[in-house]
């Protein structure tokens, strides 16, 4: 499945709209230099997206340094909400570096006294304590470790099973990734602790049963008693293919945790701060979590994290024994600060809401015209398009690839197909994107499917 693009510059046709320029060949044989560097001192692992040398971003749009300029469908990797490169970031990161203060660790300052007050003032109970931490997989890790502990002290050491869903990433770190549900990531682990456990995540497209009768049933037969689970954690929607649960299931899983005083954890690394068209990813479910971890879109720049979560659970621990090294540092407060304000003031949820809409009205009607497509999935700003050998659910990874490819040399940058057998070709631009910038890239789209099946070509 990994797999790399070709760095042999290609002569494309060039591009020149209002909002997408390609005026090279592609990879830009200027940059080579710099794409070889990196291949010679990274390791092979961090090779695999689309060879383009990111200059600068602005709003939606990527520039690199040879003239040419992409409609930005990857947000880096669901960062930049609130756009890219955006002015009052920028000048809130300026700001607080001439201040001098430029990390203290856990040492109080103002500006994490603001940022943790503006969270909890934003989200609904009972999330009102909030632990700033720096990725994604950090707020995992303290997620489960919150669950166990929790657990533990209310039903002893056997309630200590954390249940996850099949097909989730939730990182790289070790109990990210024995949360995970995809095998093959966690080979390496070799020995994995039994008190993980995953179920299939009601999708309705590679989980036909998507309802909570499944859920129990995995349970059954598993062997884990209802009693001696900590905690359940899912992905608000799964991230390699943008897949909602039905919103009963997650009514009847928020009644089940309770009933069973198991936490309730939404992973919210990628849904947070407007991305699917409402703040909280799991407003669409009409439920709250006792949990939440938030990532990537919080500061739309640099790194920075959080769990959010139940007063009693969040305390569990006592003073100096739950701490990281540069947890809430005070220029990346200063960014997320700045990024929250942007996603309120500009209302950005609901432009991911309207121009999701158009998106993915734009996209079910490709779906109609390429039975090559097996489902489209998302809300909002995120969507995901599985790539299938038509009339099967059986997954295309080489013509998801082939779009991909297509599409950045036509000036829509895109993150290299994802998910279940590596065919899911994932969108999600800053939420500042327009409609123009939408329909124009959604158009790109369906050409690069309509040159990526040629042969098989599309439904009149
Ligand atoms: C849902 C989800 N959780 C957790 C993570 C891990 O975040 P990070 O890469 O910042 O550690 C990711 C990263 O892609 C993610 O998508």
């Amino acid at each position: 499945m990994a797999r790399t693009f070709d760095l042999t510059p290609r002569r494309v046709p060039r591009v020149e709209t209002a909002l997408r320029r390609i005026v090279t060949e592609l990879p830009a044989p200027q940059s080579l230099p710099i794409l070889e560097k990196l291949q010679r001192y990274e390791p092979l692992a961090m090779q695999g997206q689309p060879p383009v040398v990111w200059d600068h971003a602005e709003g939606f749009q990527v520039f690199d340094a040879y003239g040419n300029c992409w409609i930005d469908w990857s947000s880096g990797v669901l960062i930049a909400n609130a756009g890219h490169g955006r002015a009052e970031i920028v000048d809130s990161i300026a700001l607080q570096a001439r201040s001098k203060l430029l990390t203290d660790y856990c040492f109080p300052h103002e500006i994490r006294a603001r940022l943790v007050e503006r969270l909890s003032s934003l989200l609904p109970e009972p999330l009102k304590k909030v632990f700033l931490l720096t990725t994604g997989s950090e707020t995992v890790e303290c997620a489960i470790k919150l669950c166990r502990s929790h657990g533990v002290k209310a039903g002893g050491r056997a309630k200590h099973i954390v249940v996850s869903f099949d097909n989730a990433f939730h990182g790289r770190t070790l109990g990210a990734q024995q949360v995970g549900g995809i095998p093959a990531l966690k080979e390496w682990i070799v020995n994995l602790d039994p008190g993980f456990v995953q179920v299939p995540f009601p999708d309705g497209f590679r989980t036909a049963d998507s309802s909570f009768d499944g859920f129990l049933r995995a349970l059954d037969e598993r062997k884990v008693e209802p009693r001696n689970v900590a905690g359940v954690i899912l992905e608000t929607y799964q991230g390699g293919s943008a897949a909602f649960a039905p919103r009963e299931y997650m009514q009847a899983l928020r009644k089940w945790c309770d009933g069973h005083k198991a936490l309730l954890v939404c992973d919210e690394v990628q849904a947070g701060f407007g991305r699917t068209g409402t703040l909280w990813g799991f407003e669409h479910y009409g439920i709250v979590p006792d949990l939440a971890c938030f990532g990537k879109g919080i500061s739309s720049s640099l790194p920075l994290a959080a769990v959010a979560g139940r007063p009693d659970v969040m305390d569990l621990y006592p003073p100096g024994t739950m701490s990281s090294t540069h947890s809430g540092n005070p220029i990346c407060c200063a960014a997320a600060l700045a990024s929250i304000d942007l996603v309120l003031k500009e209302r950005l949820a609901e432009n991911a809401r309207e121009m999701g809409g158009l998106l993915h009205q734009g996209l079910l009607a490709i779906q109609s015209r390429y039975p090559q497509i097996g489902w489209v999935s998302g809300k909002g700003l995120v969507a995901g398009v599985a790539c299938v050998v038509p009339g099967s659910k059986e997954p295309d990874g080489g013509l998801a690839w082939e779009v991909v490819r297509r599409c950045v040399e036509k000036g829509v940058l895109m993150f290299a197909p994802v998910g279940f057998g590596g065919a899911t070709v994932k969108i999600f631009p800053p939420l500042v994107i327009t409609r123009e910038a939408i329909l124009e890239s959604t158009a790109v789209l369906e050409e690069a499917f309509a040159e990526s099946v040629p042969s098989r070509g599309a439904v009149a």
